[in-house]
């Protein structure tokens, strides 16, 4: 008999103009438009197996191999009922000798492969990877705008993970939905020069999840109701001008308010919601003490921080200067041997164990304090990448007997 299973994977994506807020949570539809940078997933990517078997008795989810429970009308399973559907109407009623698939459960394996300490949402490439292979396996004839609806109702920043390069999510106004989606503003090989450096801040407290934090936010804000309407419109027009005009200055700048902006309605929500900690702010200013020297030179803003729920700090930068940012985390956070290079090639050539760091010429080193190693426990070094891949049968998830292998 044959067999009906296919294997995606998905990239993780880092907003620069960040989405915060609901205005309908069932349906996952924002508060405003957002906008990020797709990251490469030869690094950091999530892989989904999806199998669909008439011997199956219910739809079944393994993450990194331990079951996860798939609640009726939760995020998951409304994925999964929205791609069935579109199976049943665009293929198996218009093409009737298509097998049913539709009609089967699924067993789906997905798999991280970046470790959870790193403190990196997976949410975004999980969804993405889920509802890629399952669309895969179903054959469906839709573009990526398509698969980011069913995406964005996985979990809201997923439905940018279904394109490369530089993706909008457009807010859209239809109650249903509808226009509610990802588009691509330029792709991976517009500005391949585009890097980014993560910085993985160790963080001991449990914090606030995106998404309750964002309905309070909602629900307490008003300095949120401004950004919503005085703010994101203009910062998105020009981003993206900035992306097309390949206008770095421009879009550091942009990216760092936007940053700033959505760690201030955090903090403008009642009770206020800290994602930053001291090594956070310690990075944003080692970052504008460079832009500051590299302004004065007249070579403009090189570096960009942006921060999510979390205090990891991501730094975007043309792959020139990438070499010069690790000097300057290195100085002031030194590394342990054998940090997360091992298992991220660091490909900006640097060996961030044997580096003692240094700063560039005109730097006021006083601008923040020297950490003890571990503050920042490794640092990921990656670029703008495409979207889902196909994979082969070689990469499956799933043995033969349709549990995880
Ligand atoms: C700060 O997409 O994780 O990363 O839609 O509730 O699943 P849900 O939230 P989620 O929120 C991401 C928030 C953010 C900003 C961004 O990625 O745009």
């Amino acid at each position: 008999m044959a067999l009906h299973q296919a294997t995606a994977s998905a990239p993780v994506n880092i907003a620069c103009i960040k989405y915060w807020g609901k205005r309908d949570t069932k349906l996952i539809l924002p508060t405003n438009s957002s906008l990020s940078v797709t990251l490469d997933q030869d690094h950091l990517r999530s892989t989904t197996t999806s199998r669909a078997d008439p011997s199956f008795e219910r739809d079944r989810l393994w993450l990194n191999g331990v079951e996860e429970e798939i609640k009726d009308g939760g995020r998951t399973a409304t994925c999964i009922a929205e791609l069935k559907r579109l199976r049943r109407e665009e293929v198996e009623d218009k093409q009737p000798n298509e097998p049913k698939l539709s009609t089967y459960a699924v067993h789906i394996a997905s798999y991280n492969n970046f470790p959870t300490a790193a403190g990196l949402a997976s949410s975004a490439s999980g969804f993405a990877a889920l509802v890629s292979s399952l669309a895969q396996l179903y054959s469906l004839p839709v573009s990526p705008s398509t698969l980011s609806l069913i995406a964005r109702q996985g979990s809201g920043s997923a439905c940018r993970s279904l394109y490369g390069g530089f993706v909008a999510w457009d807010q859209g106004s239809n109650p249903t939905g509808i226009d509610s989606l990802a588009r691509e503003v330029a792709p991976q090989s517009h500005w391949p020069d585009i890097h980014a450096l993560i910085c993985v801040v160790s963080d001991d407290k449990k914090g606030t999840s995106s998404t309750s934090g964002m309905q309070r936010t909602v629900e307490t804000s008003e300095l949120l109701q401004h950004r919503i309407n005085h703010v994101v419109p203009q910062r998105l027009k020009a981003i993206e001008e900035a992306i097309l005009k390949k206008d770095f200055d421009s879009f550091a700048q942009i990216t760092m308010a936007d940053s700033n902006q959505f760690h201030a309605v955090a903090l403008d929500t009642e009770p206020p919601i800290f994602y930053l900690n001291d090594v956070s702010r310690a990075i944003i200013a080692l970052i504008v003490e460079y832009n500051r020297v590299s302004v004065a030179a007249g070579r403009g803003r090189r570096a960009a921080y942006t921060y999510d729920a979390g205090p990891n700090a991501v730094i975007y930068t043309l792959k020139e200067n990438v070499k010069e940012i690790v000097e300057l985390v290195v100085k002031y956070f030194p590394q342990r041997e054998g940090s997360f290079k091992d298992v991220f090639e660091l490909f900006a050539g640097v060996d961030v164990a044997a580096t003692e760091g240094k700063v560039v010429e005109g730097f006021n080193e006083a601008v923040a304090k020297k950490f003890e190693v571990g503050a920042v426990k490794g640092l990921i070094h990656t670029r703008v990448g495409d979207g889902p891949r196909a994979l082969g049968k070689e990469e499956s998830l799933l043995g033969a007997n349709g549990l995880p292998k």
